[in-house]
């Protein structure tokens, strides 16, 4: 604590990123990246956009990044006016907390999930209640009808990697009309249903998605969100009193390359979902458990090995897992699906740990 800090800042407990170590090759399999790089439309738009002198980039880029939301929005059936851009998905959920979810209610999110919703509910004062997530860590959508001011459920799940069927988001929907209920999509092209498709029957509902997974570009922080023009409106309010200029003129022509380049993005799932059926048997082969997943990364325990101590070994072998030290899942590691090489020397190392 410092004198010339905020009330507020003394008392946070700010998220933890996987880390990105400094090392030439690591394996890194802790923050749910892509294995495989962006469609190579993504590097000539970059390119082109930089010209021979950077030219461009003296300028303010489009505050509202019209071309990018008429290229998503196309994508996914909606109209521009559907689509809000932000700085990453993290960013896009931190004006959610602010612009649709700070009522006088708390708000539903399941007790394993995305460690970020409870610093951002702490951060901006958001009363919440953790709904324990049932024994093999599903969502049971009837615990989410108590009254309250908000739900929000990433789909699939993270770090558990379920994910729920559509009619089940529908039940929810329809169990919380008076709410906003915010679908988190981060890992929805890896083998879940997108709810983007009930958007227009549903006023309350917000879909949350992120051009960091599936489309190879966590590097460059480009979320959005899909809803009713209203929610959006609430958002964009929120960013013109925050950042005007969320996303930078690069990320804004990266991204509408990456949403054009559908077949690039088909194959890089198709084979993420391959390597995840193959890593996953064997994992089981050696004994361990594994958390049926439909997102780039798979939940699993071994029965006779510490969780905490399997990570660090592995650390130490430049292999780098995510391990949460958290209640009910504190023998747990989420393992990010890497390309062939990294999944090897994964399950090598495994295979001489236990
Ligand atoms: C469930 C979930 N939502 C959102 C995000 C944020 O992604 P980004 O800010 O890169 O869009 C992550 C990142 O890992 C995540 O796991």
């Amino acid at each position: 604590m410092s004198r010339f800090w905020s009330e507020i800042v003394d008392k946070l407990t700010p998220y933890v990123p996987g880390e990105q170590p400094a090392l030439a090759r690591p394996v890194k399999l802790n923050t749910n990246e892509n294995p495989y790089p962006p469609s190579p439309r993504v590097v000539e738009a970059i390119r082109r956009e930089l010209g021979d002198n950077g030219d461009t980039l003296r300028k303010y880029p489009d505050p509202t990044a019209r071309a990018l939301r008429a290229t998503i929005a196309r994508h996914c059936g909606l109209k521009a006016e559907q689509v809000f851009m932000g700085n990453g998905s993290d960013e896009v959920l931190a004006h959610v907390f602010q612009a649709l979810l700070k009522h006088d209610k708390p708000i539903r999110f399941p007790d394993i999930t995305y460690s970020f919703y409870p610093v951002y509910a702490q951060l901006f004062g958001v009363a919440f209640e953790a709904v324990p997530l049932n024994a093999d860590f599903g969502i049971d959508v009837d615990d989410y009808r108590a009254p309250n001011g908000g739900v929000l459920l990433p789909n699939p799940n993270a770090p558990t990697g379920r994910a729920l069927p559509l009619v089940e988001i529908e039940i929810l929907l329809a169990a919380n009309p008076d709410s906003v209920v915010v679908i988190d999509e981060a890992y929805v092209d890896f083998g879940a249903e997108s709810a983007v498709a009930l958007i227009d029957k549903h006023p309350n509902l917000l879909v949350v998605q992120t051009l960091s997974k599936a489309r190879s570009l966590a590097g460059m922080r480009v979320g959005f969100a899909l809803g009713h023009e209203v929610l959006i409106e609430a958002l964009t309010r929120v960013k013109d009193s925050f950042n005007s200029y969320p996303l930078d003129r690069l990320a804004q022509v990266a991204g509408i390359a990456a949403i054009e380049d559908d077949d690039w993005f088909r194959e890089s799932c198709a084979k993420v979902i391959v390597s995840r059926e193959h890593l996953t048997t064997q994992l089981h082969a050696l004994g361990f458990e594994v958390v049926p997943s439909a997102a780039n990364f798979v939940f699993t325990r071994h029965p006779a090995h510490d969780a905490a101590t399997l990570a660090a070994r592995l650390k130490q072998k430049e292999i780098f897992v995510r391990h949460f030290k958290l209640p009910r899942i504190e023998q747990h590691l989420r393992i990010t699906v890497g390309n062939d090489c990294e999944c090897n020397a994964l399950i090598a190392a495994l295979r001489a740990l236990v």
